[in-house]
């Protein structure tokens, strides 16, 4: 007859093809239950119920179990993970993954923000800038990194021409701008030599270039605008910089559900776990002081709730956003007293206190500093 432990031994060559470890490993086999007549019954717990590599996994499963000697029947039950298990799993795959990546230019004590989204036009771009902005005029080193390589809006968004150069050494220099440093394709010299070299690349490979030959400049953050979607590059980009958190901008609009099964999968495939969510194009006060939620509302709470993360701003629908990316100011920086500018400060007032900067000094100095001045007090 088989036993517990042979059955183990096959769900251990049950992978999670995203999340790089076999399902034991992975703490998604809750229940092994085996009958005298060779009947397993199995309590597997998925990420997310609607986790499309369920069906691979329920195969894989089933076909490796049935070849074990004495199996005459194998059942599955399926069940998703309660918010701390996937957490705890989450966790193991970000290690995994940290594990096997790649050294880039960015200092692993640069705190990583992408922003992303379920859906285009939501608004990631003209967030992104101004988190940028927001947080370089809180005093820190800002770098902001358009990972939207053929559709990129951010030097329009900033209002800059200027052309990424290369150094001395052959590595490319971020340009300066509202003091904020920048790399987009769309700063790349526009001889057709080079446009042909950037159109042979694969999108994540020309991720990876700005990753791994970009001398960026001491970072405190590294905010990553990301493409619409919930692809290629959101995927690379866990692989090259596991140290990626994401805020997800989403609008009030109540069609949350399929937006955050979305979101849930990409953070889920990526590794990359959820600060928080910001809601933007969230109502809009007219001139008389008369709010419209033009765009409904609760959508923000509802995304945040089901992601089971905090909302972290709230940024109303305001035409000095539009005016302030076409003209290539930032509004959190050239209308910091309006609606969105205020809004937008605050947001990233509150991406700060939940992704606080890493300290130079290492906990050991801390310790010894604190010594030094209890030492030095009088007793
Ligand atoms: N709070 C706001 N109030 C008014 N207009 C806004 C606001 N936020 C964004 N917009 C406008 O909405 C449009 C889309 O914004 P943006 O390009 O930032 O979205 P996106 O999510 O980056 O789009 P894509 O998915 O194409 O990358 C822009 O014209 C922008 O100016
Ligand atoms: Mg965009």
């Amino acid at each position: 007859m088989v036993d517990q432990e042979q059955v183990f031994a096959a769900l251990r060559g049950v992978f999670d093809p995203e999340l790089g470890a076999d399902i034991v490993e992975l703490g998604m086999v809750q229940d092994v239950d085996i009958s005298d007549d060779g009947r397993v019954t199995l309590g597997i717990a998925l990420t997310i119920a609607e986790c499309p590599m369920r069906s691979q996994i329920e195969d894989d499963t089933v076909r490796k179990v049935t070849a074990l000697d004495g199996v005459r029947e194998v059942t599955i039950d399926i069940r998703a993970m309660t918010q701390k298990q996937r957490s705890t799993v989450m966790e193991r795959a970000r290690k995994t993954a940290r594990e096997n990546a790649v050294p880039t230019r960015v200092d692993p004590k640069t705190r990583v923000i992408a922003v992303g989204s379920g859906k285009g036009g939501v608004g990631k771009s003209s967030v992104s800038v101004n988190l940028a902005v927001g947080i370089a005029e809180l005093g820190f080193r800002v770098g902001l990194l358009d990972a939207d390589i053929w559709g990129f809006s951010i030097p329009r968004m900033l209002g800059t021409d200027e052309r990424l150069a290369a150094n001395d050494d052959k590595v490319i220099v971020p340009v300066e701008v509202h003091g904020i440093q920048v790399v987009s394709t769309g700063l790349i010299v526009e001889s057709e030599e080079t446009a042909l070299m950037w159109r042979g690349l694969m999108l994540s490979k020309a991720l990876e270039q700005f990753l791994h030959q970009v001398a960026w400049n001491e970072l405190d953050y590294l905010i990553i605008d990301l493409p619409p979607g919930t692809g290629d590059i959101q995927m690379a980009l866990s692989r090259l910089l596991p140290q990626a958190e994401m805020v997800v901008v989403t609008t009030p609009q109540k069609a949350a559900q399929k937006v955050a099964i979305r979101v849930a999968d990409m953070a889920r495939r990526s590794y990359m776990p959820v600060v928080g969510v910001i809601e933007n194009m969230a109502g809009f006060t007219c001139e008389h002081g008369e709010h419209y939620d033009l765009f409904g509302s609760g959508g923000g709470s509802e995304l945040a709730a089901a992601l089971g993360v905090p909302v972290i701003g709230r940024i109303p629908l305001d035409a000095s956003v539009v005016t302030g990316g076409d003209t290539g100011r930032p509004v959190a920086q050239a209308d910091p007293e309006g609606a969105a500018g205020a809004a937008l400060r605050a947001t990233a007032q509150r991406v700060i206190d939940l992704v606080p900067p890493v300290e130079d000094e290492t906990c050991t100095a801390r310790i010894a500093r604190l010594v030094e001045s209890l030492e030095s007090q009088p007793i």
